[in-house]
């Protein structure tokens, strides 16, 4: 450790894994991915090197968004395990030195929440109904759209609407209502108690909506491009249910919350805002820790959008003093591997995009399956379980959260201890890219993560959070190499179709194929 890396927050330089709880592990065979299924397989996360989990919801939830329809937020959904289960995980994972951040859903609850459900039964003016957004209206009461497709609104029997940005049965909360701050402070301090290092904080930019819920206005193209908006959501010209400027006090609160337990808790934002700079303002000091810096998964494979990015994300955090985070997947997006266009080559673009991110000041996430190169599944449509796609008709989220591959030769590949397929069918081929079948393969992506996660230790906290773009548009890598220096360390990611030279008497750290003295297309080095 470096003088100064020890009273630096743990979570600046953190390398996180996302587990997609559904489908990391199942313990009991009932195809479903569960809480003793992760603590079973902790030695695959300590053998990967990474320094944090992030756990999707495992609350109780009637499921119809996979557990981002919460029914109530201090306790287990039976299908995942026990309150006791989790503590079991805690424990382990901490004396493994791994820390443990869970998933907050404050934007909605589920329609089967107890308040949804008595909001419902009081009726119209009470109270009750006050949680959530009601309103009274002959028609829609606004021209808003579900995230999910489809308008934001579902009319009750009485004859309100309730408003919904998402699932119909994702109810959305009044959080201009005191009592919703004071229950989340409640949930916030259930789980700190029990031990979590964090919470990685869902649709943090929709908490409050603009008072009076003016009509959305859309620029031109916007119209066409609602079922795209999780990716991609702007820019509108105005948006009134998004990035409200009363959501910081919100986070400013938390950030109190947060301060008052030991050991450097977290909080890290889901937030789809139009540009950086709305973006930092979650992760100003009395705020959030971390943002989900969503830039590179909008980036095509190309050195100078990756220059961007790059560029772009420092500029936002550097002003608020935050440091940066790094994603270039997780369950709500197309996998790497296929976005960069699948196959091999799809694959080499996927490692080598990992081996800038790792290589950047920050803090990075890797969601589970990454590491081993998995690419998006193509799922019939039988199979379909994302609202998403069941409200719009078009292929979802579900193609990324195919339960992982273990072991063995068929279905469910070692993931749980049933026969037979798990909640989302696994492809017949992925006999070659199982943990253990990786395992034994040097030239694998598992092993290819491991070594790289082993050398960023070297350097993570010693090597500065200064970084120098190289030369890019010159001669001496050209403009399709993405080339950076990070105090000794120098990387460079060929996006190009032609191999370049490397730079003499550099000594390679690692790549993401063998080299010598050129660096391949679709290909990266870490250099000293
Ligand atoms: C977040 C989650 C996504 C979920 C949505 C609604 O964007 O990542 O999976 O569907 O919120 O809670
Ligand atoms: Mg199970």
């Amino acid at each position: 450790m470096s003088p100064g890396a020890a009273d630096r927050a743990w979570w600046r330089d953190a390398v996180f894994y996302q587990v997609y709880v559904r489908s990391f592990a199942d313990s009991d065979g009932d195809g479903v991915g569960d809480i003793p299924g992760i603590t079973s397989r902790l030695p695959h996360l300590t053998s990967l090197g990474v320094d944090a989990l992030w756990l999707t919801p495992f609350y109780t939830s009637p499921q119809h968004d996979h557990g981002y329809d919460v029914a109530n937020y201090r306790d287990v959904d039976p299908r995942f395990g026990t309150l006791a289960d989790v503590d079991d995980l805690l424990v382990k994972a901490h004396d493994l030195g791994i820390r443990v951040i869970v998933d907050l859903v404050p934007n909605h609850t589920s329609d089967e929440h107890e308040w949804f459900r008595s909001a419902l039964a009081a009726g119209p003016g009470s109270p009750e109904r006050d949680r959530y957004v009601f309103r009274d209206s002959p028609d829609l009461p606004n021209n808003w759209h579900s995230v999910f497709g489809g308008p934001a609104w579902e009319q009750v029997e009485d004859g309100q609407w309730y408003l919904h940005l998402f699932d119909r049965t994702q109810p959305d909360l009044n959080w201009r209502n005191p009592e919703i701050p004071a229950m989340f402070e409640d949930v916030l301090r259930f789980w700190l108690d029990r031990g979590v290092d964090g919470f990685r904080v869902d649709v943090a930019h929709g908490l409050v909506k603009e008072e009076g819920l003016p009509d959305q206005r859309f620029t031109e193209d916007e119209e066409t491009r609602v079922a795209t908006s999780f990716i991609d959501p702007g820019p509108m010209d105005h948006e009134p249910m998004w990035d409200q400027p009363e959501v910081h006090d919100i986070y400013r609160s938390w950030h109190n919350v947060l301060a008052s337990y030991r050991g450097d808790r977290m909080a890290v934002a889901e937030a789809w805002t139009n540009d950086a700079e709305s973006l930092a303002r979650y992760v100003r000091p009395d705020e959030m820790q971390q943002a989900f810096n969503f830039h590179w998964l909008t980036a095509p494979w190309s050195a100078a959008a990756f220059t961007k990015v790059i560029t772009e994300s420092f500029a936002a955090v550097r002003p608020v003093g935050a440091s940066p985070t790094w994603v270039l997947g997780n369950h709500d997006v197309v996998r790497p591997a296929t976005r960069y266009g699948g196959g091999q080559v799809g694959l080499a673009r996927a490692r080598a995009a990992t081996m800038a991110m790792l290589a950047l000041p920050g803090s990075c996430y890797i969601y589970q399956g990454e590491e081993l190169g998995l690419e998006e599944v193509d799922v019939a449509r039988e199979h379909w379980q994302d609202p998403r796609a069941l409200r719009t008709g078009e292929p979802g989220r579900d193609g990324c959260r195919v339960p992982l591959p273990w072991s063995g030769d068929r279905a469910p590949y070692g993931f749980g201890p049933s026969t037979g397929q798990p909640w989302i069918p696994q492809p017949d081929d992925w006999a070659d890219l199982s943990v253990a079948a990786q395992e034994a393969d040097a030239g694998s992506t598992l092993m290819f993560y491991r070594e790289l996660l082993r050398v960023r230790r070297t350097f993570a906290t010693t090597a500065g959070d200064d970084v120098e773009l190289l030369d890019l548009g010159t001669e001496a890598f050209g403009d399709d190499v993405l080339a950076f220096r990070r105090g000794e360390l120098t990387v460079m990611v060929n996006c190009g179709n032609k191999a370049v030279v490397l730079p003499d008497a550099a000594e390679v750290l690692a790549s993401s194929v063998h080299v010598v003295d050129e660096l391949p297309p679709d290909a990266a080095v870490w250099l000293r």
